[in-house]
């Protein structure tokens, strides 16, 4: 049994200003108090997140999310044994805040303080909740990154394939863009889809037909649009059916592609489980595609619970927690980094969204 450790933990990378105690005694952990405020009401008029909006709301709002949940885990800062903070990747403005936040709290409390990596943090959260042994395969699908991580320690990650342009969720919200729906688009997108016929509109594969573990999906964006525009020449405008098969078109392509994709992986990795994480995971259809695969290959399919799937601090507590009990501990000087890729050994992949620089 290894001594009980209390983490604050702080995330600002993105668009949700996050801080959350963890509790850590031995298997999972226990999450005390995990505070989230998003942004999206703040950038709906710009279609994107604005690095500099998002900045000023983290410095804004990191205080009170602090206090929140160190007020309902009933702890003080003395009763922590550390502070863990994302220091990267993501918006550098938004990261820098919550950095300098944890220094100044970490030498006033006299605290030790541990920088995460944004990634780690969503790599690591099937531990979290469900101390999930190592080694395990961890298809990461969010608004800002698309990658399979080959997990086989707290800081030992190989990158077995990434997206070498958008992520996933961004061509979801692309989608809802093009087709008139909220934002952020991929809930949307899945209630159209399930009155869609998805094989109305043939829409492509990208990357099925090259090996590896790769995804795009830049050009089924692309062939969306066509379409769309196709229709709307022909008829001058769309139908409610035709916006539904075209999202349902996308969405079983998107589909297809993860599901190709991961028994790829798993044939590079085979081990018996595979953890998603990012908000991308909450799509139904995405999900049974998986579980699927995870049938067929004898493979165990571990999903956190959506609020530990999308952005969250709890995460970063216990990927901070993980990291204290290897030894690490950061100091004053630590650096904000929008870029920091979880396997350092891999080739850089292409592309960066508008979720920033993709690791
Ligand atoms: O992990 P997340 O909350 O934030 C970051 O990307 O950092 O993921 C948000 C993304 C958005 O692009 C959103 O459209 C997508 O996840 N998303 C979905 C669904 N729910 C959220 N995409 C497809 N189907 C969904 N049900
Ligand atoms: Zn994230």
């Amino acid at each position: 049994m290894t001594h009980p450790l209390t983490f604050l933990g702080i995330e600002s990378s993105c668009d949700d200003t996050a801080a959350a105690v963890v509790r850590a005694t031995g298997g999972a952990g226990e999450i005390l108090s995990s505070v989230v405020r998003g942004q999206t009401a703040l950038h709906a008029d710009f279609g994107g997140v604005v690095p500099e909006i998002a900045a000023r709301a983290h410095v804004e709002r990191l205080d009170l999310c602090i206090a929140q949940a160190l007020a309902q885990a009933g702890a003080r800062l003395t009763d922590l044994d550390g502070i863990a903070v994302t220091a990267g990747p993501g918006l550098i403005g938004g990261v820098l805040s919550g950095l300098m936040t944890a220094k100044a709290l970490a030498a006033a409390a006299g605290l030790p303080m541990v920088g995460v990596n944004h990634l780690a943090g969503h790599a690591l959260t099937p531990r979290l909740i469900d101390g999930l042994e190592f080694p395990y395969l961890m298809l990461l699908v969010s608004g800002g990154h698309c990658q399979f991580l080959a997990v086989e320690g707290p800081e030992t990650f190989r990158r077995l394939g990434s997206t070498i342009d958008d992520a996933p969720g961004e061509a979801f919200d692309k989608i809802a863009k093009l087709l008139a729906l909220p934002q952020p688009g991929g809930p949307h997108v899945e209630r159209e889809a399930a009155g869609g016929d998805p094989r109305r509109f043939a829409f492509p594969r990208p990357l099925l037909d090259r090996p590896g573990c790769d995804l795009s999906f830049s050009g089924l964006k692309t062939a969306v649009l066509r379409a769309r525009d196709e229709r709307v020449a022909a008829q001058r405008g769309l139908t409610a059916q035709d916006r539904r098969d075209l999202c349902a078109g996308f969405q079983a392509a998107v589909a297809d592609v993860l599901a190709e994709k991961t028994r790829r992986a798993l044939a590079a990795f085979p081990v018996s489980t595979i953890a998603v994480a990012g908000g991308v995971a909450a799509n139904r259809a995405i999900r049974a595609r998986l579980e699927t695969v995870c049938d067929e290959t004898n493979t165990r399919f571990v999903a956190p619970p959506l609020a530990l799937c999308t952005d969250n601090a709890a995460m970063i507590a216990w990927a901070g927690i993980e990291r204290f009990r290897l030894g690490h501990c950061d100091g004053p000087n630590l650096t904000a980094r929008s870029r920091w890729p979880l396997d350092e050994g891999a080739a850089p992949v292409i592309g960066s969204g508008k979720r920033g620089a993709k690791a």
